[in-house]
């Protein structure tokens, strides 16, 4: 049984709570956020101790592993302090995207899990779906062939105006983690942004990528866009066919090159994935699973931190007008 906590306690964090307490192989034994309204509903809901200071928590508790929900400037400059503080006790966490808004502190982020021993994951929660598990397998199998190419987008309606970055730093985390899921390392990146009506911030992105391998990619992205629709495609194109995920887990459809028939598989009305929330459940299973049985993690603080790279790539082109290495 892997004992858990969760600290920060938003929408994000009651909902990493509500997964782990549904986890017959976790139990979750305390929560933790800085503002007692945040926590102490929580705390009574699971009939867990509330904390709102983390060393208490560390000093108090037997933890195996946290999630870490914390929010902050561009949704992810709270997560490198409790990140860091509960690593140095030698436990393992489940951070949220992005990793950390900071380059410098993600690095950091993720040598110290090294350094410690312990395991240290990212909530990069659009790679857990079986619309994506069936299309690794496909790739797998050898039915995609060698990738040629991606593309991939990722809309959704965020009307916050914080940086210039939160765009790209906040949002694409999730769309980068899939196309190196599907690709493989990306090593040089070229970026074109635009502000969207009335924005002040780079709200879409057109993003040209190469990958290690060869194959090329391409990333649209938008804070300006309705999230009552669609809001992701993935299409990755290989020398023996095409697979196509729309929407996350809604569909996926396998073009084989050399055969008019293809395979298209809907998510099942029964037993399906009932919305979006249920990636994060299939990501936290994945996570206690995987931290249980000592890793190595699906999603991992190094995939988190290879997409902040990209991410840092794409703003170093943009304002160099450039085509920039991937640094790491
Ligand atoms: N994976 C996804 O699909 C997805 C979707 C939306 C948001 N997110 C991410 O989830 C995270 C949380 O989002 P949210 O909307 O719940 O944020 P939020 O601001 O509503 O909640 C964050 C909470 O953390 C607490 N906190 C901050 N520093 C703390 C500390 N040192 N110790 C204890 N508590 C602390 C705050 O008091 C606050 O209650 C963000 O990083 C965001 O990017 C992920």
């Amino acid at each position: 049984m892997l004992r858990v906590a969760v600290v920060g306690l938003g929408g994000i964090g009651r909902t990493h709570a509500r997964w782990y307490a549904e986890n017959k192989n976790a139990e979750l034994v305390a929560v933790c956020d800085l503002l007692p309204e945040r926590v102490d509903p929580v705390a009574q809901q699971y009939g867990v101790p509330a904390y709102y200071d983390l060393d208490k928590l560390i000093a108090s508790e037997e933890i195996d592993a946290v999630s870490v929900a914390t929010a902050g400037p561009e949704n992810g400059g709270h997560h490198y302090e409790p990140t860091v503080r509960l690593l140095d006790a030698g436990k393992h966490v489940l951070v949220e995207k992005p990793i950390s808004n900071s380059i410098v502190e993600a690095r950091e982020m993720v040598q110290r899990a090294k350094e410690k021993g312990v395991l240290l994951g990212v909530n990069l929660n659009h790679r857990f779906t079986p619309a994506a598990a069936r299309a690794k397998k496909l790739q797998e199998d050898g039915a995609l062939g060698e990738v040629l190419f991606v593309n991939m987008a990722l809309w959704i309606n965020n009307p916050n105006e914080t940086s210039p970055w939160f765009h790209l730093r906040a949002l694409h985390p999730h769309s980068i983690d899939v196309m190196r899921y599907f690709g493989g390392p990306i090593t040089k990146v070229q970026a074109f942004l635009h502000k969207g009506p009335g924005r002040t911030i780079w709200s879409n992105a057109s993003i040209n990528m190469q990958f290690a391998s060869g194959a090329v990619g391409h990333l649209t992205g938008s804070y300006d866009a309705s999230g009552l629709h669609p809001i992701e495609r993935c299409e990755v194109g290989g020398s023996a066919g095409r697979f196509v995920i729309d929407n996350v887990f809604e569909r996926l459809e396998f073009f084989p090159r050399i055969s008019p028939e293809k395979l298209v598989i809907d998510n099942p009305i029964m037993g399906g994935m009932e919305g979006f929330g249920q990636t994060f459940r299939n990501r936290i299973d994945r996570f206690v699973e995987q931290t249980s049985s000592g890793g190595p993690l699906d999603a991992s603080g190094e995939d988190g931190l290879a997409a902040q790279e990209v991410i840092e790539a794409a703003i170093r082109s943009f304002e160099g007008g450039s085509v920039e290495e991937v640094s790491g």
